[in-house]
């Protein structure tokens, strides 16, 4: 397992990010997602400006492990890697960007949700997918069914977690970390709502820590 994604394990949640205003806003999100507990980001190339973003969160803290989201060509993801992207995930699955990602030395978690994306990401040699979007297509039940032939992944899923549901995805021990928007939404990002964030990230903490206490990711 690589430093990278221990880190992701030990962090347990992955706040999922779309900066509008990266200028204004990339570094005090990073101070509030590490004072918060969280120190981790998967920054989504869905809002111009995705790469100035990591690029700016990392500078402002270094100790935060920033990824890029919604990754869709290779294009994205060196643009991503020359910002300073620690990670490259991916909404879908793509041979090639799993490809491209890996020969540059890069953690890359494609989005998996069915038998024949389980078996591409099996054929490539990967540990950890993205299960995506969760919730929608049914959640733990889904990822416990494909588990039954693909015992070997660790699961990453996003879409539609929330603290209501986090504890349960957590428990499951195919679950590796989970990915959510809820703590980071935009109105609260663009509202300046960072007491509000804060909280989020620190109870979200607050679950990982009561669901896994010591545990390390090979357990
Ligand atoms: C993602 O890109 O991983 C998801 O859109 C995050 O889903 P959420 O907004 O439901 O948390």
């Amino acid at each position: 397992m690589d430093d990278v994604s221990r880190r992701i394990y030990e962090t347990g949640v992955i706040p999922v990010i779309k900066l509008n205003h990266p200028q204004e806003t990339a570094q005090k999100l990073a101070e509030v997602l590490c004072c918060g507990g969280l120190p981790a980001a998967e920054v989504t190339f869905r809002a111009e400006g995705a790469s100035e973003a990591i690029r700016l969160m990392r500078q402002a803290r270094p100790d935060l492990l920033v990824g890029a989201g919604t990754v869709l060509s290779c294009g994205q993801a060196r643009e991503a890697m020359d910002a300073g992207a620690q990670f490259i995930v991916m909404p879908g699955m793509d041979e090639e960007i799993v490809r491209f990602c890996r020969e540059k030395g890069m953690p890359v978690f494609p989005g998996c949700s069915s038998a024949t994306d389980y078996h591409t990401a099996y054929r490539l040699g990967l540990e950890v997918l993205k299960f995506f979007p969760a919730e929608t297509l049914g959640g733990l039940s889904r990822i416990r069914a494909l588990a039954g032939p693909f015992p070997m992944f660790r699961i990453m899923p996003t879409g539609g977690i929330n603290l209501d549901n986090l504890e349960a995805y957590l428990s499951d021990p195919r679950i590796f970390a989970c990915g959510g928007s809820y703590m980071v939404k935009e109105s609260l990002i663009d509202g300046g709502c960072w007491d509000e964030i804060r909280s989020l990230c620190e109870h979200s903490a607050d679950i990982v820590r009561k669901v896994r206490g010591e545990k390390t990711c090979q357990e």
